[in-house]
């Protein structure tokens, strides 16, 4: 049994030593989106992320209520970082005095809080207050990156616009919920890993790595090897090892 638990722990070392590291690269291309599981920023929390575009106008996040009054949308709009937000029908915009559109790595937070919702862009602030009956924020939606599923149905959207932004074109990473990577539910014509899992190549002997569905994949057919990781022999060796492992562990009992 030993033989077998090893790779089990290197894959958990890979996912917590390279995990927050994931990097998405968004072409603009029709159809694209990322999608992450729910942020819950009812009353308060932190969002964070890194990114880099040279579009003047796109959508980078948008989730709402699922069709009623809130909703939160962030856009470049003319080269700047435009936060929108909705609660309980009242509505504000804040807009960066700095533009993004110049390629270079900006890092942004969205900070929660009751009415108020703060966006940071590269350690400035700038905040909107809403006034409504309702203290806090109905989030239903899942979190949407670079786009929205055009199967959404506009009835469950709150601004049904959203389908129709151009999207985002540029590199989003380090997405962050309260310091902590998010669960990436799924995702469309988005190219993950510039900078991230496979940057230390979890792969040996020459396997080749991608990333899919967030987790580091090794292509071991040009090597001689197979496994998660082309770290094992081929078949035969494996289980001539295996039996001789196991008859030391029997020996040591
Ligand atoms: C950024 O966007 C603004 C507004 O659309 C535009 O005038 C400017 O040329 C853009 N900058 C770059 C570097 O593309």
């Amino acid at each position: 049994m030993n033989f077998f638990r090893f790779p089990v722990q290197l894959q958990l070392l890979i996912s917590t030593v390279l995990g927050p590291c994931l990097g998405l690269e968004f072409t603009g291309s029709q159809g694209q989106w990322a999608r992450y599981l729910r942020w819950d920023a009812s009353t308060r929390s932190d969002l964070s992320f890194q990114f880099k575009t040279d579009v003047s106008t796109a959508l980078i996040l948008y989730f709402d209520d699922g069709g009623f009054c809130d909703f939160l949308q962030l856009m470049v709009v003319e080269g700047k970082l435009q936060l929108q937000f909705g609660i309980d029908c009242a509505e504000t915009t804040v807009v960066s005095d700095k533009r993004v559109n110049d390629s270079s790595w900006h890092s942004a937070t969205l900070s929660r809080y009751n009415l108020r919702t703060v966006l940071v862009l590269d350690g400035v602030s700038k905040s909107g207050e809403v006034r409504p009956q309702r203290q806090y924020m109905k989030i239903v939606s899942d979190l949407y990156l670079g786009g929205v599923p055009q199967d959404i149905r506009i009835s469950v959207l709150t601004l049904p616009t959203v389908k129709d932004l151009p999207l985002f074109k540029g590199i989003i990473r380090e997405l962050k919920y309260n310091n902590k990577e998010p669960i990436l539910l799924s995702s469309q014509r988005v190219r993950m890993d510039i900078e991230g899992i496979c940057m230390e190549n979890p792969c040996e002997n020459g396997g080749t790595c991608s990333v899919v569905d967030g987790e580091p994949l090794c292509d071991c057919s040009k090597t001689e090897y197979v496994g998660r990781f082309c770290n094992e022999g081929k078949m035969v060796y494996i289980l001539q090892l295996d039996k001789s492992k196991l008859n030391v562990i029997e020996m040591h009992y």
